[in-house]
């Protein structure tokens, strides 16, 4: 396990701490195995060597364990509703005359999104905080889909900053007549290393502000633009299983510089994305004709992993992390999810629901949601009708009036 930050350890002091502690676990990691080979027991590749079990009672537990390691994969799959195209899934192999939005789209999870748009012939505006990187990537977008540059709208976007959402909108409004899909992408997270500013314009957390707040005076400014069957899809995280209902409404600004089993992620994030969670729940509530839903793409391997990314990708099997590229597919997907009552949760793993919706739940750990990914990693690739934390009608309620005066939206239609 990593180590812990102490109490006021600076953030770069604390990374090269961290960085130590990798390298340490990588020497111990080697030294054991080079152990293990002289002893015979495993191959120096890492592949464990053939054992002679006569006698030995090997033979009965490794069968066990294997079975034991097979089982939950068909349960889930079983449990878990699939969902790809032709079933469940409704992607228009044509989307020409629509038009998307993605924002955060200059890299990572959002412009492999922006990717699939492009190529079915959709009009899409890509957003980034900097205008060289999001004319860079409309660019690339349409060079990779074979498209005229005119077809990908570069964009510049703060979602932190409440003065640049309405900025943007009032932009969005001139050049888009209307907006098929809107893909609330935009994100971040506090990485190991705590960043020296956590605070927005507006005195929020920042992530706070950018991962939902910004996100909900998007919507509500953006509202008309929207074609009456318009698609929304909020790119969320099973961090949400963190998050705490009654932080999402504070009456002061909470401080979020902690650390939650041991790991470098953050209330902010966790709280964020619960509250993206329950944004869509309302949304769906108060606008049954849009097609809302959340999604979280698992572990993906992005910048936003910060340093975790090469540990991430390192360890294929223990740690491991799913594509940008099928992570975008799969975000583009689920703006076309056709069920009759569509899931208000996707996820791209057969997330067991059994371990959060039954009386089971109550004796496991919060942080049990991670584990199953790993186990999980053979159903990557296809949507899943997924299970999301509650978040009842009140709660909605409340977090809609807050984050309204919040961010001094425009009072929502009735
Ligand atoms: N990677 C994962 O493991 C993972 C897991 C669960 C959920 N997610 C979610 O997936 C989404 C995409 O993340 P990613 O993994 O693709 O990360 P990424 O590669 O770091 O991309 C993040 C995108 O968000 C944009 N962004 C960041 N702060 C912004 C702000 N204040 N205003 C507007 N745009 C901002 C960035 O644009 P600029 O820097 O160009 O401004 C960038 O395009 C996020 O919502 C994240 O929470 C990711």
């Amino acid at each position: 396990m990593a180590p812990d930050r102490g109490p006021g350890e600076p953030a770069e002091a604390y990374a090269e701490r961290l960085q130590r502690h990798l390298r340490w676990q990588d020497a111990e990691l080697a030294r054991l195995r080079g152990r293990l080979a002289a002893e015979g027991r495993e191959r120096p590749g890492g592949a464990a060597a053939p054992r002679c079990c006569s006698g030995c009672g090997a033979a009965p537990l490794s069968a066990a364990a294997a079975l034991a390691a097979l089982l939950p994969w068909p349960l889930y799959r079983l449990e878990r509703r699939v969902l790809e195209q032709g079933r469940g899934v409704d992607a228009p192999a044509s989307m020409d005359g629509q038009a998307a939005l993605v924002t955060g789209a200059s890299q990572g999870i959002g412009f492999h999104a922006a990717a699939e748009f492009c190529r079915r012939g959709s009009r899409v505006a890509v957003t980034s905080r900097k205008w060289p990187k999001a004319s860079r990537a409309a660019r690339e977008l349409a060079d990779m889909a074979g498209r005229q540059h005119e077809a990908v709208t570069p964009m510049v976007l703060d979602t932190s900053d409440f003065d640049d959402v309405r900025r943007f909108a009032g932009e969005a409004k001139k050049l888009f007549r209307r907006l098929d899909v809107v893909v609330l992408n935009a994100g971040m997270g506090y990485g190991p290393t705590w960043p020296t500013n956590t605070t927005a314009n507006s005195g929020h957390d920042l992530a706070y502000a950018t991962n939902f707040l910004g996100h909900f005076l998007l919507v509500r400014l953006l509202l008309e633009l929207l074609a009456p069957n318009a698609s929304l899809v909020a790119v969320g995280s099973a961090a949400m299983w963190q998050g705490k209902l009654h932080q999402l409404t504070p009456k002061t600004r909470p401080r979020y510089d902690k650390w939650v089993y041991g790991q470098p992620r953050p209330m902010a994030y966790a709280n964020s994305k619960l509250a993206e969670l329950c944004f869509v729940k309302a949304l769906r509530r108060r606008r049954p004709a849009l097609r809302a839903v959340a999604m979280a793409p698992g572990r993906v391997a992005t910048a936003l992993l910060g340093p975790e990314l090469d540990w991430c990708r390192g360890r294929k099997w223990l740690d491991w992390c799913g594509d940008p590229q099928t992570s975008g597919r799969l975000v583009f997907e689920s703006a076309f999810v056709s069920e009759t009552v569509a899931p208000e949760f996707l996820y791209p793993y057969a997330f067991p629901r059994l371990l959060f919706s039954s009386p089971v739940s109550r004796y496991l750990p919060k942080y049990a949601w991670w584990w199953p990914v790993r186990l999980m990693r053979p159903t990557f690739g296809t949507l899943h009708e997924s299970v999301a934390p509650h978040c009842g009608v009140e709660a909605q309620e409340r977090l809609w009036r807050w984050s309204a005066n919040a961010t001094a939206a425009p009072a929502w239609p009735a």
